[in-house]
């Protein structure tokens, strides 16, 4: 049985929580293999809504659940969002599996973050401030603290190091901090950390794959934030696309079945860098009412504007996407007209190509369809669906040359049309 991967085709926030909740009762195993509590997994059930940071999107269902070495843990963090889950009845150290080779975020970590983003002013990235790119920097740099670490006898002597080396690079920003009170909590959270077993995920995910088990890989983020081919340097600091699903839980290529991308029927964005159809007047007004698009981490307001079809056809080159699961598509239901972006103008010349300078302007060539006008939020059987919206889909699908295979029209489990 082939692993198969979910992953969000946008900037993030495409809806990554409720289509693993949705797909997961065909799995037995949900793994998540990049990012950290930057993430914020939305799923919403029986009338109440739930996020996840860390913890795959599994854990509302029998599945195990497997945090893979591409991830990057913050215990306290962890805690809280473990904390919510036994509120609900949930036990989750049974449920949860850890991988050793996971880096592990430290308090200092987060403070980097902030001195970082401080020191950029006006170039911020809009970090969402977890400590999330100082983290990946240490793994790469060969410095970081792994969860299999907290095995070891010298644990607090390896920390200590690494902390030490923060205090030396803050140094030079300026910056305030205090580590003494969010270190007493971190170290509690390692004690929490130790209730759930520590694996060597490769072999694990392997041991599952050979006894049948169906895994699905729980991508965060979205491709256009990825640190290779995302618009750099506004990208997060792991690999969204197909590629960290390989590194990240130590699988090779050929294991991975269906590569199911997620995208919203528009886009938006949090933080800052690039956004080629970015509207800043009343119809992106509409859309954030309307979608609620407010960061589920960090609550900011999310930059909203139309779907764009160079940035889609190029991720679904890159990840090799074999369905598409279409998400918050009755948000568009109150427009008279909608818009798609097929080429991009730059420099009064017409492509279908994102280009290398993020700064080049760009215009954005519109195609127009009509709208709907007709609410869609209780429609569960394809053939409910109005003509005009039909027509966005077979658009969609025309251009980037995969189906969709799911609508979602609406946050819960049960506002969902299988195509
Ligand atoms: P970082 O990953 O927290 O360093 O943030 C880097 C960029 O990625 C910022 O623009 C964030 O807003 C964005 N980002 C990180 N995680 C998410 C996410 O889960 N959804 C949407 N945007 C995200």
């Amino acid at each position: 049985m082939k692993i198969d991967v979910l992953l969000g085709l946008q900037w993030g926030d495409e809806g990554k929580g409720k289509g693993v909740d949705l797909l997961t009762p065909q799995y037995d195993v949900v793994t998540r293999f990049q990012g950290g509590p930057n993430a914020g997994h939305s799923l919403e059930f029986n009338g109440k809504k739930h996020v996840l940071h860390l913890v795959p999107s599994g854990i509302f269902h029998d599945s195990i659940n497997l945090v893979g070495n591409g991830v990057v843990l913050d215990p306290v963090k962890f805690d809280i969002e473990l904390q919510g889950l036994q509120a609900m009845g949930i036990d989750p150290f049974k449920k949860i599996l850890l991988s050793r080779k996971a880096h592990l975020i430290l308090p200092s970590h987060r403070v980097l973050d902030a001195a970082i983003e401080h020191a950029k002013g006006k170039e911020k990235i809009g970090s969402t401030l977890r400590g999330i790119g100082p983290t990946y920097r240490d793994k790469v740099g060969r410095d970081g603290l792994r969860i299999g670490d907290i095995e070891t006898i010298d644990f607090k002597e390896k920390y200590n190091k690494l902390k030490a080396k923060h205090q030396l690079l803050l140094k030079q920003y300026n910056f305030e901090y205090d580590l003494a009170k969010d270190e007493e909590e971190w170290f509690e959270a390692i004690e929490v950390l130790k209730k759930f077993e520590f694996v060597n995920s490769e072999y694990r995910i392997e041991q599952y794959f050979r006894e049948g088990k169906k895994i699905l890989a729980e991508g965060a983020q979205g491709s256009l934030l990825d640190i290779d081919f995302g618009s750099y340097p506004f990208v997060t600091s792991s690999s969204t696309t197909i590629g960290g699903a390989c590194t990240g839980m130590g699988i090779a290529p050929q294991k991975i079945g269906k590569i199911i991308g997620i995208a919203k029927a528009y886009c938006t964005r949090v933080g800052s860098g690039p956004f080629p159809t970015e509207l800043h007047n009343a119809e992106g007004q509409q859309l954030r009412d309307k979608g609620a698009e407010y960061g589920s981490t960090t609550g900011r307001p999310r930059r909203c504007g139309w779907l764009d079809l160079v940035a889609l056809k190029y991720v679904v080159m890159l990840n090799g996407v074999t369905e598409i699961i279409l998400t918050k598509s009755d948000v568009l239901d109150e427009f008279e007209t909608i818009k798609v972006c097929t080429a991009y103008e730059i420099n009064g010349e017409e492509t279908l190509e994102i280009p290398f300078d993020i700064n080049a302007p760009i215009n954005p060539v519109y195609t127009e369809l009509k709208g709907w006008n007709t609410q869609i939020k209780d429609i569960r059987k394809p053939e409910e669906l109005p003509a005009a919206f039909i027509e966005y889909v077979k658009f969609i699908e025309h251009h980037i040359e995969v189906p969709v295979s799911i609508v979602s029209v609406g946050p819960d489990r049960e506002a969902t049309i299988h195509m």
